[in-house]
C-alpha cells in the first residue's frame, strides 16, 4: 500500500462545492487583487481566530516580516529572539525584516522554544521575542509575554503551523500579531502561497494593510517603502471554502494522533514528542533511533515521512552571524537528528495507519 506524507484530495473534495461557487462568483466580478474574496475571507478568519483584524498577504514568511516592521522594527539591526528548530523561513523573515537573529534552546519534550532559556540568552539589544508554535501545538505564552514585558520586547508569533489552536481558552492575538502560512499542507491552506496577519490592535493592521501593498496610500504614490505580498482573490476563494472545516478537520488530526499515541506506546525504538495542550496536531512527531534507517525501510515498504527539521537554523550557513555555534543549543542539535514525522491528513483511512505502525514495530523487533 502506497502512503503519502500528505494527501490533499479529501479536503478539496469535501469543500467542492463551495469552492467553486467562490470561483464562479470571482470569474464573474474579474477583480482579481485584493477584491470581496479577500476582504471576506480577512473577516471570517479573523472571527475564527478570535482576533479583531485579519491582514491577507502573499505567504507566511511575508507575514512575520511585515509584524516585525509594523512594531517598528524594520532596519533596526536588533536582535529577535526565535527558536533554532523551525522552518528556515522563519529566521529568512527576521533578517529580511533588517533585524539580527539570535536562538535559544527549546523544551526537551515539547521541543518549542523554552521560556527559561529564552530568558537567558535575551538582551539589551532583544527588540522582539520570536516563539514557534511548532507541530501545531502552542509555546507557553503567558511566560513570554512576562519576558516580553520584562524586556521592554515585542511579542509576536509564528503561527505558520497552528491554524486554529488556543492557550488556555484564549485567542493567540490576546498575546499579540501572529503569522499564519498558508502552504497547501497546514492545516488552512490554499492551492498556492498564502499567508496571514492576525492581531486585535487596529494600528499594526492598518499598517500591514498599508506595507503589503508597496506601500501606497493614494494611486500609485507610496508613502513608505512597502512590498508587494498580496494574498490574491484565487487563492482567497479556496481558503473561504476550507475554513468552515477547519475545526472538524483539527478535531480529525488529533483523533488520528491519538490513535498513533497509543500504537505506538510499547514500540521500543521511538517516543512520540509530548503534545503541548490545545494543540491543533499539524504534524505527528516522533523521536526516532536510527532515523535514517527507519526512514528508508518505511519508503521501501511505500511510506512517506518527513523531517522537520534536520538541520536546526544556527548551524545553517544563512545564520551564520547569528552567535551560535554547534553544541550551543545541545537539546535542538539532538532533536534534529532523531525527529520524524508519520503521514498524517484529515481523511487518512485507518488502515493507512494501521499499516505505518505495523511497519515500524516491525523494523524495530
Ligand atoms: C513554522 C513556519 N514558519 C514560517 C513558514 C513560512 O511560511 P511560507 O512558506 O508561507 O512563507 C512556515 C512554512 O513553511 C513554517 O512552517
Amino acid at each position: 500500500m502506497k502512503i503519502p506524507a500528505v494527501n490533499l484530495r479529501p479536503a478539496l473534495e469535501a469543500a467542492a462545492a463551495e469552492w467553486r461557487a467562490h470561483l464562479d462568483a470571482l470569474f464573474c466580478r474579474m477583480h482579481f487583487i485584493l477584491g470581496e474574496e479577500v476582504a471576506a475571507f480577512e473577516r471570517e478568519f479573523a472571527a475564527s481566530q478570535g482576533a479583531r483584524f485579519a491582514v491577507g498577504v502573499g505567504n507566511g514568511t511575508d507575514a512575520i516580516e511585515l509584524c516585525l516592521r509594523a512594531a517598528g522594527l524594520g532596519g533596526s539591526g536588533r536582535q529577535v529572539l526565535t527558536s533554532p528548530l523551525t522552518a528556515p523561513f522563519t529566521g529568512l523573515a527576521i533578517l529580511r525584516a533588517g533585524c539580527a537573529v539570535r536562538f535559544a534552546d527549546l523544551d526537551p519534550e515539547t521541543l518549542l522554544l523554552d521560556p527559561e532559556s529564552a530568558a537567558a540568552s535575551a538582551g539589551r539589544r532583544t527588540a522582539a521575542i520570536l516563539p514557534v508554535h511548532l507541530y501545531g501545538q502552542v509555546c507557553d505564552l503567558r511566560r513570554f509575554a512576562a519576558l516580553a514585558r520584562q524586556l521592554d520586547a515585542a511579542l509576536i508569533q509564528d503561527a505558520c503551523q497552528a491554524h486554529g489552536a488556543r492557550y488556555g481558552g484564549r485567542s493567540l492575538a490576546s498575546f499579540g500579531p501572529a503569522a499564519f502560512s498558508f502552504y497547501p499542507t497546514k492545516n488552512l491552506g490554499c492551492l498556492g502561497d498564502g499567508g496571514a496577519v492576525v492581531t486585535n490592535r487596529a494600528a499594526p493592521a492598518r499598517r500591514i494593510r498599508l506595507l503589503r501593498d508597496g506601500g501606497r496610500s493614494r494611486g500609485h504614490v507610496s508613502v513608505v517603502p512597502g512590498i508587494n505580498s498580496r494574498l490574491d482573490e484565487m487563492q482567497a476563494c479556496y481558503l473561504r471554502a476550507f475554513l468552515p472545516h477547519l475545526e472538524e478537520w483539527n478535531r480529525e488530526r488529533r483523533r488520528i494522533a491519538d490513535l498513533y499515541d497509543r500504537a505506538l506506546a510499547d514500540c521500543p525504538g521511538l517516543r512520540p514528542v509530548r503534545r503541548s495542550p490545545g494543540s491543533v496536531c499539524h504534524l505527528y512527531v516522533v523521536r526516532a533511533r536510527r532515523r535514517e534507517r527507519l526512514r528508508e525501510f518505511l519508503s521501501r515498504h511505500g511510506i512517506a515521512t518527513g523531517i522537520h527539521y534536520g538541520v536546526p537554523l544556527h548551524l545553517q550557513p544563512a545564520f551564520r552571524d547569528c552567535g551560535a555555534r554547534r553544541g550551543d543549543l545541545p537539546v535542538a542539535e539532538r532533536a534534529a537528528r532523531e525527529v520524524l514525522s508519520l503521514p498524517l491528513w484529515p481523511g487518512m483511512p485507518p488502515a493507512m495507519i494501521e499499516e505505518t505502525v505495523e511497519r515500524i514495530s516491525r523494523f524495530y523487533q
